[in-house]
């Protein structure tokens, strides 16, 4: 029933963000940061597409699995930041990395999508007979839809990318647990793209259709707007509810996990969630002081790190974690 991580590679963009920059255009300091979440600094993209990065990540993750790109049967790429609406930027990846006979699609979870395209990608290739390898890609620029003069926020989010090769192994490990609250959609949201059809309503337009729509102006319009507190208040319940959940579903104990990776979006939320899993921070992946929060490529970059510093060694068992914008919650239990 089981899903096989073959190779695992990440990217992340030079430019590098620390606390102190910020000086530069908010009132804040490096302490506030540091003690409220952890971080210290961040990658920052310069004008480089988010598929690039992408790209990066997938190709590093095939040389790792060491597998002929052209039997990759499905590639899924996670990103709440595409450069296109259309094409797809698994079919950019899908050209950039020569796997040919693969299926394309994009998947948008926010921070918990790769989450969710592990499990997709499981699920497909359990069922698909002549599948081979999915590849799992996750990049994310959020320095595209960060206000960077909301200082609650702005110090939070950072840019990276990181991909995964799996394979369906009918002996191995495997659990998940995917979850919604929509009517958590207000607490964190960024608006698409200027409705800019010809056939529009005026009336239509001015309507406010959701609970949390806002007449945003000027040039951060379209950047994420998050009430921190509900956003934190859910995360703590929301990591620990989807793993257990996962975990009873084939009468795991969390204590036998040797790893969790969650979603790197605070140090205090990931203090509180192992807490409430009854499991040490020893046991957590934690990479959050370089990164920051790269939304759904915050996981997958902490496992490419933990697998190649060694700190994740084959047959560990490790288990996925992360919550966004949705609000959603994913958790993922397999062998490494
Ligand atoms: O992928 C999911 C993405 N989102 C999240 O995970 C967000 C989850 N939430 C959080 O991580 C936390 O709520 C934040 C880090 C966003 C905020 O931390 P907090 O402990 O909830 O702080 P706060 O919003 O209650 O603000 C405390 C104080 C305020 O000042 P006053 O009103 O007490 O005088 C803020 O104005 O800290 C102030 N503050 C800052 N000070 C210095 C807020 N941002 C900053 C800043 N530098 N950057």
């Amino acid at each position: 029933m089981g899903l096989h991580i073959l190779g695992t590679g990440s990217y992340m963009p030079e430019k590098i963000l620390t606390n102190d920059d910020y000086k530069e255009f908010i009132e804040t300091n490096d302490e506030w940061i540091r003690t409220r979440t952890g971080i210290s600094s961040r990658h920052i993209a310069t004008g480089e597409p988010t598929w690039y990065m992408g790209a990066q990540a997938a190709r590093s993750a095939i040389e790792a699995a060491g597998i002929d790109p052209a039997d990759i049967s499905l590639v899924i790429d996670t990103s709440v930041t595409h450069d296109y609406a259309t094409p797809s930027t698994s079919c950019i990846i899908q050209r950039e990395t020569g796997a040919v006979n693969a299926a394309c699609f994009d998947l948008n979870a926010a921070c918990a999508g790769f989450v969710y395209a592990m499990d997709m990608a499981h699920r497909f290739l359990k069922t698909e007979e002549t599948a081979k390898y999915a590849l799992v890609v996750a990049n994310e620029q959020l320095s595209k839809i960060t206000n960077y003069e909301d200082r609650s926020s702005c110090i939070l989010f950072g840019d990276g990318s990181a991909a995964a090769v799996v394979e369906y192994d009918a002996n191995a490990l495997y659990s998940s647990h995917l979850g919604a609250d929509g009517t958590g959609a207000k607490h964190l949201f960024a608006k698409h793209t200027e409705y800019n059809s010809p056939f529009a309503e005026e009336s239509k337009l001015k309507k406010k259709w959701h609970d949390f729509e806002e007449d945003l102006q000027g040039r951060f319009a379209h950047c994420m707007k998050q009430d921190g507190k509900e956003v934190y208040r859910f995360a703590t319940q929301a990591m620990p509810k989807a793993a257990k959940a996962a975990a009873e579903k084939i009468g795991l104990a969390l204590s036998s996990l040797d790893k969790i990776i969650p979603h790197q979006a605070n140090i205090r939320i990931i203090e509180t969630a192992m807490k409430n899993m009854k499991l040490s921070m020893e046991k957590a992946v934690v990479n959050i002081k370089n990164h920051g929060n790269t939304s759904s490529a915050s996981i997958p970059i902490a496992l490419d790190e933990a697998v190649r510093s060694g700190e994740i060694k084959r047959g560990d068992k490790i288990c996925l974690v992360g919550f966004g914008a949705g609000l959603t919650y994913a958790a993922a239990i397999l062998e490494y």
